[in-house]
């Protein structure tokens, strides 16, 4: 059976990572979330004290940093050069570094040769911002995952407060607002649907409807319409 790449893209907590882990699951596919290889390029900055205006040493760094995406039940495990950075970038700061850096166009090069290496013999779900337009144009499937802002805050707070972190919801919403407008307005590879993607707006689905909406619509088959 072909194995399919199938990409979603979306803005911040829209529920493209849960949708695209379950989905994944089910289809026995490997789950690729390229937003964890921005945010520990933004990482490797820090450790390494590099400044985002100085490109020759992001150069530098960016031909020797290795980035390793291991596979787990509890979820993907990111290795940034043999270590465990899991958790560490999923912190406030890494959030904000990585949408900065994702501005940069040698940054964005590197991540894309690296996702298209990975995704390049199928049986692939990957999720990002650019996966449909950018690294894979001709993905067989392509989904673009849309939420009120609201709700994306929402999720995201609880999200949090699953793990015993008390975030202030608006500041969330502000930091989820600011996101979406710079991964939206940059120059290269601005968070966009494909004029061939799917819209899906998950508002008022849960997570299992997500899932299954998705589900159905590779079912139908290519042009299936949905929504
Ligand atoms: O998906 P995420 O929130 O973990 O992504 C972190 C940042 O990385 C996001 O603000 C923009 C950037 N990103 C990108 O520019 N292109 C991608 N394909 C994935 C993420």
């Amino acid at each position: 059976m072909k194995k399919y790449v199938i990409a979603i893209d979306g803005p911040a907590a829209s529920g493209k990572s849960t949708t695209a882990k379950l989905l994944a699951k089910k289809l026995k596919y490997v789950y690729i979330d390229t937003g964890a290889m921005y945010r520990a390029c933004a990482l490797e900055t820090i450790l390494k004290n590099i400044s985002l205006k100085d490109e020759k040493s992001l150069q530098i760094m960016l031909d020797s940093i290795r980035i390793d995406i291991l596979y787990s039940d509890k979820g993907n495990i990111l290795l940034l050069n043999g270590d465990d950075v899991t958790k560490r970038i999923r912190e406030a700061d890494i959030t904000k570094l990585s949408s900065e850096i994702a501005v940069i166009g040698i940054v964005r090069t590197k991540m894309v040769d690296l996702q298209r290496e990975i995704g390049k013999n199928g049986g692939v779900i990957m999720d990002g911002r650019d996966i449909g337009t950018v690294v894979f144009p001709q993905a067989d499937y392509k989904f673009f995952i849309v939420a009120d802002v609201e709700v994306r805050a929402y999720r995201r707070w609880i999200e949090a407060k699953e793990k015993g972190e008390i975030l202030i919801l608006s500041d969330v919403e502000k930091e989820l607002n600011w996101r979406d407008q710079n991964d939206s307005n940059r120059e290269i590879s601005p968070l966009k649907k494909a004029d061939d993607a799917l819209e899906i707006d998950t508002t008022n689905l849960s997570v299992t409807e997500q899932v299954e909406l998705i589900g159905k619509a590779i079912e139908r088959g290519k042009n299936a319409e949905i929504l």
